[in-house]
């Protein structure tokens, strides 16, 4: 016999299981590839709990590619109002003042404000501004390795991927070189923030930093230089400029969206290269595969593993998956990029591999506005390193490596090496 309350049971939908894994552990980072294919073949939008909620993971390429292009799936939460109970999660998070200029970054907005920054930003990030780098990129990737060799010892991390990317955009924004090191110290606490802690200790530096960067764009408004802050001053679209906020918004953004993301390119994909000796040999004895091995190593290593989340504006279904307005979506670049649909042999390192069209940029209106630099800081990397170091090799098992922690990147703590 049924009662009434069971009748009432079996009309609800029934609770959505959440996958048991934690995506922002090491662990996982380490090898997320399997439970991505697992859910590719039988949950291809997979609902998995981070930081105290539920999010979807998009894991098929064709669904990644569309998620990046969605209207539907916005940046700017408040945007994308959460309904019921669900609302209370979203309550605001506190800020203190002095930060509230970088919430009105790119990367954090939708059209129009974000067209109309994006705008701004490609006037001044030009291709001519990163190709004037090339000859400094090259001394520089030199004369770190000039320093390794004095010292006798490297840990790649720290003493050559870091360097690269923080120098180069520290130079490229024209930070005067007598401020060049307490700039590239906040800068470090800036981009290297992965836990509430982190943020709470990282106030006073972040606190100079603001102030710093208001300091430089008044003074470059005054008196422009050759410079990229100088330059996004001046940008200009038909009816507006970059306000102060928005110029501290957009340098930080610059700063911190190009850091660990090629440090994590360059530093797994050597580690890439020393546990694929073949191919290694390969790009030793054909120089001139340099640029198709970046775009392979992008694919492969997965820098950025997560496209930064998104919200469902509105309900919405991908893949046969119902996702409820206002949660919270993450589209698995890292998986698009091993899906057997689009990527022959996608677990197989190909250096050479044609028609290679990863998502390891993104794509979208939030297609990486510094994929040109990081290509170039990459192929200028890795192609000193193997010049200078012919003996290159991993100073402990590949196993005994830590990663990182956090929710869109992916990489190595310390990549300790011998040469
Ligand atoms: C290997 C290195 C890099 C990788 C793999 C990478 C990857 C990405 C990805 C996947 C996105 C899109 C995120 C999304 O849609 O949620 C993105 C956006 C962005 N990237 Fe990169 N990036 C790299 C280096 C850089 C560099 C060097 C810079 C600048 C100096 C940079 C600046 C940006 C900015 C500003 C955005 C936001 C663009 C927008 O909102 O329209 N990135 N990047």
């Amino acid at each position: 016999m049924t009662t009434d309350l069971s009748k009432t049971q079996r009309n609800l939908p029934s609770p959505i299981s959440l996958e048991a894994v934690d995506i922002t552990a090491a662990r996982f980072k380490a090898n997320p590839f399997a439970t991505f294919q697992a859910w590719r073949e039988t949950r291809p939008v997979a609902p998995v709990k981070v930081l105290g909620q539920r999010a979807w993971m998009i894991t098929r390429y064709d669904d990644v590619l569309a998620a990046l292009k969605d209207e539907r799936l916005v940046k700017d939460r408040h945007n994308a109002p959460a309904v019921g109970k669900e609302s209370k999660k979203q309550a605001a998070v506190w800020m203190p003042g002095f930060l509230k200029p970088l919430e009105r970054n790119m990367l954090d907005l939708d059209a129009p404000d974000h067209t109309r920054l994006k705008g701004l930003v490609h006037q001044g990030f030009t291709p001519r501004l990163i190709a004037q780098m090339q000859n400094r990129i090259h001394s520089l990737a030199h004369q770190l390795i000039d320093q390794a060799q004095a010292k006798g010892k490297m840990e790649l991390i720290h003493d050559f991927a870091v360097q690269v990317p923080l120098t180069i955009i520290s130079e490229m924004l024209g930070i005067p070189q007598q401020d060049r090191a307490r700039f590239q110290r906040w800068s470090s606490v800036a981009v290297s923030m992965s836990t509430p802690l982190d943020g709470l200790l990282a106030l006073p530096s972040l606190y100079q930093f603001v102030n710093y960067l208001r300091r430089l764009i008044q003074q470059r408004r005054l008196e422009p230089q050759d410079d990229l802050i100088s330059a996004l001053v001046q940008a200009k679209s038909e009816t507006s400029s970059l306000s102060e906020d928005e110029l501290i918004a957009m340098v930080t953004i610059l700063l911190i969206a190009g850091h660990e993301t090629t440090v994590n390119l360059i530093g797994t994909g050597v580690l890439t290269l020393l546990t694929h000796p073949e191919q290694l040999e390969q790009l030793r004895t054909r120089p001139e595969l340099m640029k198709s091995a970046v775009e392979e190593l992008t694919r492969f290593t997965a820098p950025v593993l997560l496209a930064t989340e998104r919200y469902a504006r509105q309900d919405l279904e991908i893949a046969g998956t119902r996702i409820p307005q206002g949660e919270l979506v993450f589209a698995a670049i890292g998986s698009a990029n091993r899906d057997p649909s689009r990527f022959e042999n996608p677990d197989v390192l190909q250096l050479e591999r044609s028609n290679n069209k990863h998502l390891g940029f993104g794509q979208g209106i939030h297609y990486c506005v510094g994929a040109p630099l990081a290509r170039l800081e990459a192929s200028i990397a890795f192609g000193v390193l193997l010049e200078r170091l012919p003996m290159l090799r991993l100073a402990v098992q590949p196993e005994a490596l830590r990663w990182n922690t956090g929710l869109v990147t992916r990489g190595v703590k310390a990549l300790p090496v011998l040469f």
